[in-house]
């Protein structure tokens, strides 16, 4: 039973382009048959603690002798980590809140990267070596080539470094940018571009979300 982790972060419960186009992605891979099971986290919703005990971030052989996290987040994090480990697919819903992610999302990256459980240590082997993770960044502005804003972005950056450079997953990024230029009059003339991206990322995520399912059951 093919498995995708669906994780939304967007403090909007209204009219969020990231979990419209999360939930486009979750339609695709379910359309793809029955078996197609989506577990869905909402981490605003049911907002995660921070991570109250730097020991968490390492497995128990590796932490500092002595170390005692609160047995609350060692069960918390078992269960994080246990939900990601089980997913063949992973889709995050990853909007820009201060040119980072929302804080939410922050804190299941600081619970989820354990090097030697999903990470490697001195060479261990990842577990999620090569399985599909898509990530959805919606924003308010424009961050293309060449532009002032070029390199403002440091909320898909990191999100690729861990998913990616350390846990070994293959990435993929849906972007869904200008998203304020119906509310903003200063973005009035890039409305077509904001309509445009959004369709194209939803149309994508459909399509991913089908097409990395058949591959995942092959
Ligand atoms: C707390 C907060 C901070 C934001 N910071 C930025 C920002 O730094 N850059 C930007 O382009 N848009 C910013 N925005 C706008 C959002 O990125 C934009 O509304 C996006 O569509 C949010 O994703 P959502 O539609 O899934 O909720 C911010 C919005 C919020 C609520």
């Amino acid at each position: 039973m093919p498995v995708l982790l669906q994780l939304d972060s967007s403090a909007d419960l209204e009219e969020s382009r990231s979990r419209s186009i999360t939930r486009a992605f979750a339609a695709g891979w379910q359309a793809a048959g029955a078996e197609f099971t989506v577990v869905e986290r909402d981490l605003h919703l049911d907002p995660l603690p921070h991570l109250p005990d730097a020991s968490l971030h390492w497995p128990v052989e590796l932490r500092r002798a002595g170390s005692k996290p609160p047995i609350d987040a060692v069960r918390l994090q078992r269960e994080l980590l246990d939900e990601l480990l089980a997913a063949d697919a992973l889709v995050v819903g990853a909007p820009m809140y201060n040119y980072s992610m929302p804080s939410s999302l922050k804190a299941w990256i600081d619970y989820i990267h354990v090097p030697g459980i999903t990470a490697s240590y001195e060479g261990s082997a990842r577990p999620l070596e090569g399985r599909p993770a898509v990530i959805v960044q919606s924003r308010g502005g424009s961050y293309d080539e060449g532009s002032a804003t070029e390199g403002w972005d440091h909320g898909v950056p990191p999100l690729q470094l861990i998913l990616g450079d350390a846990l070994g997953m293959a990435v993929t990024v849906l972007t869904a940018s200008l998203t304020l230029a119906d509310d903003l009059p200063g973005l009035a003339d890039r409305r077509d571009r904001s309509h445009e991206e959004l369709a194209m990322a939803l149309s994508r995520a459909a399509e991913l979300g089908t097409y990395l399912a058949a591959d995942v059951a092959r």
